[in-house]
């Protein structure tokens, strides 16, 4: 029966991925997936999240389910790290999910039956697994202007007009910082002329937070989101522990929903509970075990939050070695846009056949759209990045 299936398009990021793991060459470069990466190329476990696993290790006495929901003190921790007191605990619902991209699927899922024929308008661009993810619930994506590759950062007053021509009821996809896959963010100024354009004209605004303290520092890259929290009736919040806790294939997320009130959250809280239990049934507990320990122990949330500040101070550092080594190899081309933008992610122009010509030529690894993952750059190898880049251009 499965002739009938057509072959899978291979997805973009993890793809290359796969290709790098392939690559025999010594020399060669990955700065493809969006992974965190140290200095000699590796992806540690956090001594954080290392203390946590050995106590939950002593501590744990079973393995029986949790619950559907999954672990609601995790549930909680995910409030208050994305949330704060910006809104009124009564008014949130929660559902613990397989990482970002579980808590993404529910709510899209519970949108879709909240108001199935409402568009979600999203950034151009926005990260490749938003588009299929969102629209298997049944959502329609319509791009807005966001990044402007010819400075390297927002096309604001676009995006501002194209968010002017929505619909009330319509649903607004925003990243809550370190925007993938451009690293351009949206200043506190601009998240409150959003906020008021999304109040002014009814939108409901849906925010994946997937790289909290990685821009700015926690409570920098909250600010926005807690600021919009604070003034709409009702949004979405998608969290990921991927990438802030290293804890990739543990599948660590929740999804949040503010609504108008407790009676509506907890309608909204029912429904992710269907909506789980006929997906996946329940959201694997390990690694949601050891964030919820962590973000219980003020000991230990302030190791984390240390560690996690050591990671985000090593990407800021790269990006000031890639923009002035880009600026050497290009005869004084402007690249200072790369240390203005936040994250993981920066966007660089590349020509036709360009992406193709550093993997084959270079055995450098990024995604076709020119994304870099800079900390998948080292000390070491920055210069030879840049210099690889401009010289298949
Ligand atoms: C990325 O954007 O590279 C990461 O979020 C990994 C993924 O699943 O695509």
């Amino acid at each position: 029966m499965f002739e009938v299936l057509p072959p899978a398009k291979p997805d973009l990021i993890l793809s290359i991925m796969q290709l790098f793991r392939e690559d025999q060459r010594t020399n060669k470069i990955d700065v493809s997936v969006g992974v965190y990466k140290d200095e000699a190329g590796g992806t540690p476990i956090m001594p954080s999240v290392r203390e946590a696993e050995k106590r939950l290790y002593a501590a744990q006495d079973t393995k029986t389910y949790l619950g559907i929901l999954g672990d609601m003190a995790f549930n909680s921790a995910m409030a208050d790290l994305a949330l704060g007191s910006s809104v009124e605990r009564a008014r949130v619902a929660m559902a613990q999910a397989p990482g970002g991209s579980g808590a993404l699927r529910v709510l899209a899922d519970l949108l879709y039956a909240a108001r199935p024929g409402a568009i979600v308008h999203a950034p151009d661009p926005t990260w490749a697994n938003h588009v299929p993810l969102i629209s298997t619930s049944g959502l329609t994506l319509k791009p807005y202007a966001y990044f402007d590759a010819a400075t390297g950062g927002l096309r604001f007053d676009a995006m501002m007009a194209d968010l002017g021509k929505a619909q009330a009821g319509d649903i607004v996809l925003l990243h809550g910082c370190c925007h993938n896959p451009t690293g351009a963010d949206l200043d506190m100024e601009q998240w409150r002329a959003v906020s008021d354009l999304i109040v002014a004209r009814g939108l409901l605004p849906l925010v994946d937070l997937a790289y909290a303290g990685l821009g700015n520092g926690l409570d920098a890259d909250v600010a926005g989101l807690r600021h919009l929290a604070g003034r709409v009736p009702e949004m979405v919040v998608a969290v990921s522990c991927s990438k802030n806790f290293s804890v990739y294939r543990e599948r660590v997320g929740a999804a949040l929903v503010v609504a108008k009130n407790a009676q509506e959250a907890a309608l909204a809280q029912g429904k992710m509970s269907l909506i789980a239990r006929t997906m996946y049934s329940m959201p694997p507990d390990h690694g949601a075990a050891c964030v919820r320990l962590i973000l219980e122990d003020p000991a230990l949330k302030a190791q984390w939050r240390g560690e996690l500040d050591a990671m985000r101070a090593r990407m800021q550092g790269l990006r000031q070695g890639l923009a002035t080594a880009l600026a050497r190899h290009s005869n004084a081309r402007d690249f200072s846009f790369v240390t203005r933008q936040t994250g993981m992610f920066s966007r660089l122009p590349l020509s036709e056949g360009q992406a193709e010509r550093l993997r084959v030529d270079r055995a450098v690894y990024l995604v076709p759209d020119g994304r870099i993952n800079i900390a998948g750059l080292t000390q070491a190898n920055t210069e030879a990045f840049a210099r690889a880049y401009v010289e298949t251009q």
